[in-house]
């Protein structure tokens, strides 16, 4: 590890090479925190991300390389640390681990690791809503992660986000090619948030003594209304399939048996297709304004 930053109090961020990881490295810099990244890869934290996700290696002060889902590797990590915060789970990685593995089991090795550092409070980013999805793989590891704070006795904060604007840029994709595929009848209610805003809050939590923050974004739209706003970016009038609900389960149980990960992963997708998910609007960043970002870029 390198220390080239002075004043301000040390905070590890793990998940720094993730979409709310490299916002979170940014926000806790410009704040003034001496920011350490935990990331299985330095290299990585000085390429730009996905999704317009910003490099952020030189906004770093130290970088601690270690695998969090290895207990033993972290006791450097999180040694004089003031502050945790962790986006650490599987959203797009390929790496055949599991929600278990990685959103439960890592993060515990991390909240372990924090208490017998005597770290002083540990921000954890969840999901929003838990019991309206309850039962699918990824909230039972997230809830896990957020049962063993409640037992540490650790101070902490929990992040709930609504969807992610990452997970938007799916339906320019789909506007591009010409028709766009909504779950069910589509009519479901959402307020996806900007990475950097949900970076706001986290860093916000750190000093927090709320024990759960809610983080969604300024616009409420149904899943079709989003749909049609990327066809109204491109210009184009929107073509908008509705895929039963039937089928889509009927995928989703056929890749789970290929791909035990990929169906658990399709399950949640397919949920989420149909629960609402409108949580306290707390961001700034438009949706409307990512797409136009994504369509000048691309
Ligand atoms: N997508 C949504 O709409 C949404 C909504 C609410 C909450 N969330 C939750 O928010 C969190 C952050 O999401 P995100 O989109 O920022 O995720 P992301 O871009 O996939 O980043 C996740 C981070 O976790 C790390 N990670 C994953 N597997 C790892 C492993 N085996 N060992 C070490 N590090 C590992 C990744 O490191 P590498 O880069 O090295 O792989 C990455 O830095 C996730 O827990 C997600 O479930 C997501």
């Amino acid at each position: 590890m390198s220390d080239r930053s002075p004043g301000g109090k040390r905070v590890l961020l793990a998940g720094s090479t993730g979409y709310v990881g490299r916002y979170a490295v940014a926000e806790l810099a410009a704040r003034g925190y001496r920011v350490r990244a935990l990331t299985r890869s330095a290299e990585r934290l000085g390429e730009a991300g996905p999704f317009d996700a910003p490099a952020v290696r030189d906004r770093c002060d130290e970088v601690a390389v270690a695998e969090v889902t290895d207990r033993s590797s972290l006791a450097p990590a999180v040694e004089g640390v003031e502050a945790v915060v962790s986006s650490v789970g599987i959203s797009r990685q390929r790496d055949g681990l599991t929600f278990d593995q990685v959103d439960h089991r890592a993060n515990r090795n991390l909240v372990e690791a924090s208490r017998e550092a005597g770290v002083g409070k540990f921000v954890y980013v969840s999901l929003w809503d838990p019991a309206a999805v309850a039962g699918l793989e990824i909230v039972r590891a997230h809830e896990k992660v957020v049962q063993a704070l409640g037992e540490s006795g650790l101070a902490h904060t929990i992040v709930r986000p609504s969807g992610y604007f990452s997970d938007m840029g799916v339906l320019l994709d789909m506007a591009r090619r010409g028709r766009s595929f909504v779950i069910g009848d589509g009519s479901n209610r959402m307020n996806p948030i900007h990475g950097a805003d949900v970076a706001r809050v986290c860093a916000d939590a750190i000093d927090s003594t709320e024990p759960e923050i809610g983080a969604g974004g300024p616009d409420v739209f149904t899943q079709r209304e989003a749909a049609e706003l990327a066809f109204a970016v491109l210009g184009r009038e929107p073509r908008i399939t509705e895929v039963p609900i039937w089928l889509c389960r009927g995928l989703a149980r056929g890749i789970g048996l290929l791909n035990r990960q990929f169906g658990d992963l399709a399950d949640f997708l397919v949920t989420a297709g149909q629960v609402e998910a409108v949580a306290p609007a707390v961001g700034r960043r438009r949706l409307r304004a990512y797409f136009e970002e994504l369509n000048a870029a691309s």
